[in-house]
C-alpha cells in the first residue's frame, strides 16, 4: 500500500474524532510492534522519524524502505511516514524527497535547534517549506509556541535538544489570534502547540495540574481554530508501571511524571489530532528488555530479548491506539496518492480553513 499523507490521515481523524498517535522510531523492531498493534485493532498508523535518526542512526534509505516494507506487509493499516522537529528547509525538503510523504518545520527554534525564533523568521521559513512540500502533495506540520515546563521556565529535555535558556509563559504557552494568524500565513496541515509538555520523561516534577500542564490553553486555541489539526509534542505519560519495571530490572530513573492519558482524551476532544509519544516507547522496549536478561541470564539470543521488547511496546501501542480512537479506522480510509494530493494544493482544495473569532 502507498504511504498516506499527514494531512489527509488528519482530515480524517478529524471528521470522525479521534486521535493518531504518532511514534518515533529507529528501527524495523518498533515498527513491527507498532505496525501488529495497529493490525490488532485496524488502526492507521503515523510513524515518525527525528534527524538524528535519519542522520546519525538508521540514515534515510533504511528508515523509508523500512516503512515502505510495513505498508506492504499491513496493507489495511495506512501509514504515514513523518520527519520529526525538522529545523531547515533543507531537512524538511530532503525528506520528501527521500520518500517521507510529511515533515515538520520546527520553526519555532532557529536552525541550531536551541535558539527561541522571532516570529517573522517563523512564519517565513514555514511557508516557504508548505509551498515546496505541498507541491508535491506531502503534508507540512508547523510549530507555535516553544516547548518546555511551565513550573521551570526550561526545556527540561534530558538528551539535550529544545530550546536554551530561560523561556517565559508568553512563548510557553500559544497565542490563539498569532495562531490564526500562522496558520493562515504558512499554510500549513497541522500545527504543534505548546502548553507546558517537553520532550523526555522529566517533564514534571509532580502529577501535573492545570498550572504546569494546560490543556485549558488548547481549548482557548481550539475555539480560536476549531477547523485546524492540532498537534501535541511531548505526549508520553511515563507511566508508573514502566517506571518500576526499568527500577524493579536494573535501571536507575529518578521519580517522573509524564502526561496523563485522560488529558490527551481531553485535548483530543479540543481539536489535537496527533500526538507525539517517543519516551513511552523508549521506555516500554528497555525496561522489558532489562527484565528479560535479568530473569535468564544465560541467554545470548539477541532476538529474545528483542521480542520481549516488542511485545511490551505492543501493549503500549495498543492502549494508545485504542484510548485516542484510532482503533476501527485503519481498514475504511483510501489512501490519495501524492500527485493527487498535490493536484488538490494546487487548486487551493486544501487551503488552511480558519474561522474568524
Ligand atoms: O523530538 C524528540 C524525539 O524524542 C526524538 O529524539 O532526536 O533522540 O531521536 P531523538
Ligand atoms: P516524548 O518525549 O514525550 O515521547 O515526546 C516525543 C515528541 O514530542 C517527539 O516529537
Ligand atoms: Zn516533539
Amino acid at each position: 500500500m502507498q504511504l498516506i499523507s499527514l494531512r489527509q490521515l488528519l482530515d480524517h481523524a478529524a471528521e470522525h474524532g479521534y486521535g493518531v498517535p504518532a511514534f518515533n522510531i529507529s528501527n524495523m523492531e518498533q515498527g513491527l510492534a507498532i505496525m501488529n498493534a495497529a493490525q490488532a485493532c485496524d488502526a492507521p498508523v503515523i510513524l515518525q522519524a527525528s534527524l538524528n535518526v535519519r542522520r546519525r542512526y538508521a540514515g534515510d534509505r533504511m528508515i523509508v524502505n523500512i516503512v515502505r516494507a510495513l505498508a506492504e506487509q499491513y496493507p489495511n493499516n495506512p501509514i504515514c511516514l513523518h520527519q520529526d522537529h525538522g529545523n531547515t528547509e533543507e531537512a524538511c525538503l530532503s525528506a520528501v524527497n527521500a520518500g517521507f510523504t510529511s515533515a515538520m518545520m520546527d520553526g519555532s527554534l532557529e536552525a541550531d535547534a536551541k535558539t527561541p525564533a522571532g516570529y517573522a523568521y517563523n512564519v517565513d521559513v514555514t511557508e516557504r517549506v508548505s509551498r515546496k512540500v505541498h507541491g508535491v502533495g506531502a503534508s507540512v506540520e508547523g510549530e507555535l509556541g516553544i516547548l518546555g515546563s511551565l513550573e521551570t521556565g526550561t526545556a527540561v529535555e534530558e538528551d539535550g535538544s529544545g530550546a536554551c535558556g530561560h523561556l517565559t509563559r508568553h512563548q510557553l504557552l500559544t497565542d490563539p489570534d498569532q495562531a490564526a494568524d500562522f496558520v493562515i500565513r504558512s499554510k500549513i496541515d497541522a500545527l504543534a502547540i505548546a502548553c507546558g509538555t517537553s520532550h523526555g520523561a522529566y517533564k514534571f516534577t509532580r502529577k501535573p495540574d492545570r498550572e504546569i500542564l494546560a490543556i485549558d490553553h488548547i481549548e482557548a486555541i481550539h475555539s480560536r481554530l476549531p477547523d485546524t489539526h492540532l498537534v501535541m509534542h511531548g505526549s508520553s505519560s511515563v507511566p508508573q508501571y514502566l517506571q518500576d519495571l526499568i527500577n524493579e530490572n536494573g535501571g536507575e530513573m529518578a521519580q517522573a511524571w509524564g502526561v496523563p492519558v485522560d488529558e490527551i482524551e481531553r485535548g483530543i476532544r479540543s481539536g489535537v489530532r496527533k500526538i507525539n509519544i517517543d519516551t513511552d516507547c523508549r521506555m516500554a522496549m528497555s525496561g522489558a528488555m532489562r527484565k528479560y536478561i535479568r530473569e535468564n541470564p544465560e541467554v545470548f539470543d539477541p532476538r529474545k530479548f528483542i521480542l520481549a521488547a516488542m511485545a511490551e511496546l505492543e501493549t503500549l501501542v495498543l492502549d494508545r491506539f485504542q484510548r485516542f480512537g484510532a482503533a476501527g479506522h485503519g481498514a475504511s480510509i483510501q489512501v490519495i496518492p501524492l500527485p493527487e494530493m498535490a493536484r488538490r494544493y494546487r487548486e487551493g482544495v486544501l487551503d488552511p480553513r480558519v474561522a474568524v473569532a
